[in-house]
């Protein structure tokens, strides 16, 4: 197989001169109300905080209100990635997730209602583990690419449950990153190149009939640093893109420890490995302080690392390659790269994401587990929630098994009789 030229920037094995710079134009986030600190739970689960600091490199995680769920959190994140858009532009709304609603109905009608996007955008959901939301990414880069005055927003909302008193109990989380995708984008010109690693397996999987996920925890570590590996393999021979190219790395990061194996791995077997030093401090770190603070949102977790990045990294990186990698159990890995635009930082939402992550009151332990059993509807299918969410969505109920979603119109004051925070 022949390489491109040295001077290939974007990488594309379609042909580059013809096609529109396409990438990320806009990246909105979404927690949930509230977050529980690895310290309530370390006390609860008597295990040292320094295994969940340190050896896992979590110190919070989201956790859900009565009333919010994937779509609220969907609605929340869309909402902020398309403020100020003309929506007679978007192509269509795809939500990656792997904690579905409905068997049949796309997520992401709701979050179309909710919006009032127009009957021209279509709506759908897509899956494959915590790596849809790359794939939902690469389809809307070749859309856009074909129709470069429309957009595409990939909404990747996700809530990760394992069960209490279980070893995935501390990378639980919840949170959504909508991404903005288009042509001449503000953040990040990606292009449409990438190396994949593919393979039936049974690392981390949720039957249709259990809530919470069932994990071969290790044997799930080793087949994602296999994946990364020969994934960035891939890549290599496609673009011919060694590791001395990238400025920065950003990681699915299940729990943020795990971007420090990736991070090693990569120095330890990627192409061009003997030429860098590893620097994790300032190609690592930024893109894991906002993970660390929310814990797996499994879809979502790829594109938070990225947001991460570029908001807290205090060096200017326009002009830098970032290096991406995806990884979604059952499994595939995806590696791919963009290089960060002229005047990314006004395109960012960088005070308010922080305030969003340090403003959300913590949850005591006994909250944290009452609300973990969501409510189920009646025999007829009605079930109400109470108000709780701060969010400018709710999750109202049901009705005849209808699911019911409202705007809240952003209460100053939240039912607190029903929340013990601490
Ligand atoms: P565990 O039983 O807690 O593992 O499970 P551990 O006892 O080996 O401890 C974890 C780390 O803490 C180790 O560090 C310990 O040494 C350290 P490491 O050796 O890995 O560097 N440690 C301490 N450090 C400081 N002070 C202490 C201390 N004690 C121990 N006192 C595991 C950990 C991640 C396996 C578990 O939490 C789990 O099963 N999580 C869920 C699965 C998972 O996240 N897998 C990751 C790869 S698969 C993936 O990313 C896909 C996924 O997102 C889903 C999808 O794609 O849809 C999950």
């Amino acid at each position: 197989m022949s390489l491109p030229p040295s001077s290939f920037t974007v990488g594309s094995p379609l042909p580059v001169g013809s096609l529109p710079p396409v990438g990320i134009d806009r990246l909105g986030l979404a927690t949930p109300s509230y977050r529980l600190p690895m310290s309530v739970l370390s006390d609860a689960r008597q295990t040292p905080l320094r295994k969940y600091l340190v050896g896992l490199g979590q110190e919070q995680m989201g956790v859900l209100a009565p009333d919010e769920d994937i779509i609220t959190l969907a609605a929340n994140a869309a909402r902020e990635a398309l403020s100020g858009e003309n929506l007679d532009n978007l192509h269509s709304i795809v939500l990656a997730t792997e904690s579905g609603i409905d068997q049949s109905k796309a997520g992401s009608l709701f979050v179309h209602r909710l919006l009032g996007l127009p009957s021209t955008c279509m709506a759908y959901e897509l899956k494959q583990a915590c790596c849809s939301s790359t794939v939902a990414l690469q389809n809307a880069l070749q859309t856009v690419a074909l129709n470069p005055s429309k957009k595409v927003l990939v909404v990747a909302s996700d809530v990760a449950r394992y069960g209490f008193q279980t070893p995935g109990e501390p990378t639980q989380g919840a949170g959504a990153v909508a991404i903005l995708v288009s042509a001449h984008p503000r953040l990040l010109v990606t292009g449409l190149a990438s190396g994949q690693h593919t393979e039936e397996l049974s690392d981390f999987w949720r039957p249709n009939y259990m809530d919470t996920a069932v994990v071969d925890g290790k044997y799930s570590i080793r087949v994602y640093l296999r994946a990364l590996e020969e994934a960035f393999a891939r890549y290599h021979q496609t673009t011919g893109l060694a590791l001395r190219d990238f400025a920065r790395f950003c990681f699915h990061l299940p729990f943020t420890k795990m971007g420090d194996k990736a991070y090693h791995q990569l120095l330890r077997h990627g192409v061009g490995a003997e030429e860098v030093e590893a620097a994790p401090e300032t190609q690592l770190v930024p893109g894991q302080l906002y993970n660390r603070l929310t814990g797996n949102t499994y879809t979502a977790s790829l594109p938070l690392s990225l947001m991460s990045m570029l908001e807290n990294d205090p060096t200017d990186l326009t002009g830098s390659r970032l290096g991406l990698f995806s990884y979604g159990s059952g499994s595939m890995g995806i590696f791919f790269s963009g290089i960060v635009q002229d005047g990314y930082r006004d395109a960012l939402f960088a005070e308010t994401h922080r305030k969003q992550l340090k403003t959300r009151p913590a949850l005591d332990l006994a909250t944290y587990e009452r609300w973990f059993d969501r409510a189920k509807p009646n025999e007829n299918g009605d079930l109400t929630t109470e108000l709780i969410t701060t969010g400018s969505f709710r999750f109202a109920g049901m009705e005849g098994h209808r699911r019911v979603y409202e705007p809240t119109s952003k209460p100053a004051v939240t039912n607190s009789s029903a929340v013990a925070v601490i």
